[in-house]
């Protein structure tokens, strides 16, 4: 998968894409990640790339022409799936739309600044509106890393354990059973006899059944959906 990203900060996004899995990926060949800084389009040798918005009114707008000269050359050299803004008035990413995305080959993400986006490039290039949670960061680059890393990590290939992704919270709309490792005995807590039992089956039925209590106790709302 190739992912374009286009921002203002590509220093922001640099670090949490260099590290730890996202790293891997790329390692591996399966992820390569472009960081394209949007004063390269600026409208003039300022560097401008922002304006007042029209109807007044506090905070700048990111201009429509650097973004659409920007979206138009990369995508003369590709075929994105998506084309996507992340926005706190997108849809709220879950993992059933991270699955859709990992199977992408080419994404473009747009990272607004300041108020955002003009709302024409929304309207024209734009092919899907992502929020990763209901409050509002002061830019959609974390929102891009965010949204990079849990993608990202289920390319197939990308885990070495092939079948770790699959018992993540929320794959089966279940949070994660809890997990233990060694002392079997800390300061009096002890590890739940079953996980010492060497039963697979028993395990594994065990990790189901406190799935089930964990999300019915803290996100009753998955189980619903
Ligand atoms: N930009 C600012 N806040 C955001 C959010 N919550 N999700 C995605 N992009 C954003």
């Amino acid at each position: 998968m190739h992912i374009d990203i286009l921002t203002v900060l590509p220093e922001l996004l640099e670090s949490p894409l260099s590290h730890s899995i996202m790293k891997r990926a790329q390692d591996k060949g399966l992820l390569t990640v472009s960081l394209h800084a949007l004063r390269k389009w600026a409208v003039n040798e300022y560097g401008q790339i922002d304006d007042y918005q029209f109807g007044g009114g506090a905070g700048m707008v990111m201009m429509p022409e650097p973004l659409a000269n920007a979206i138009e050359e990369l995508s003369a050299s590709r075929t994105y799936d998506q084309i996507i803004y992340l926005t706190p008035d997108g849809q709220t990413l879950n993992q059933g739309i991270a699955n859709r995305l990992s199977m992408a080959d080419n994404l473009l993400m747009i990272c607004g600044h300041y108020k955002g986006i003009d709302e024409r490039i929304r309207q024209k290039y734009v092919t899907m509106e992502i929020s990763i949670g209901d409050y509002v960061l002061s830019g959609g680059e974390l929102a891009a890393a965010v949204l990079v890393d849990c993608i990202g990590r289920l390319i197939p290939g990308v885990l070495n354990d092939e079948t770790s992704a699959l018992f993540d919270s929320f794959q089966d709309n279940l949070l994660a059973p809890p997990v233990y490792t060694r002392p079997s005995d800390f300061r009096g807590m002890i590890v739940p006899d079953v996980l010492l039992s060497g039963d697979p089956k028993k395990i594994e039925a065990w990790r189901y059944e406190e799935a089930v209590k964990r999300t019915r106790e803290r996100r009753p709302d998955l189980e619903a959906e």
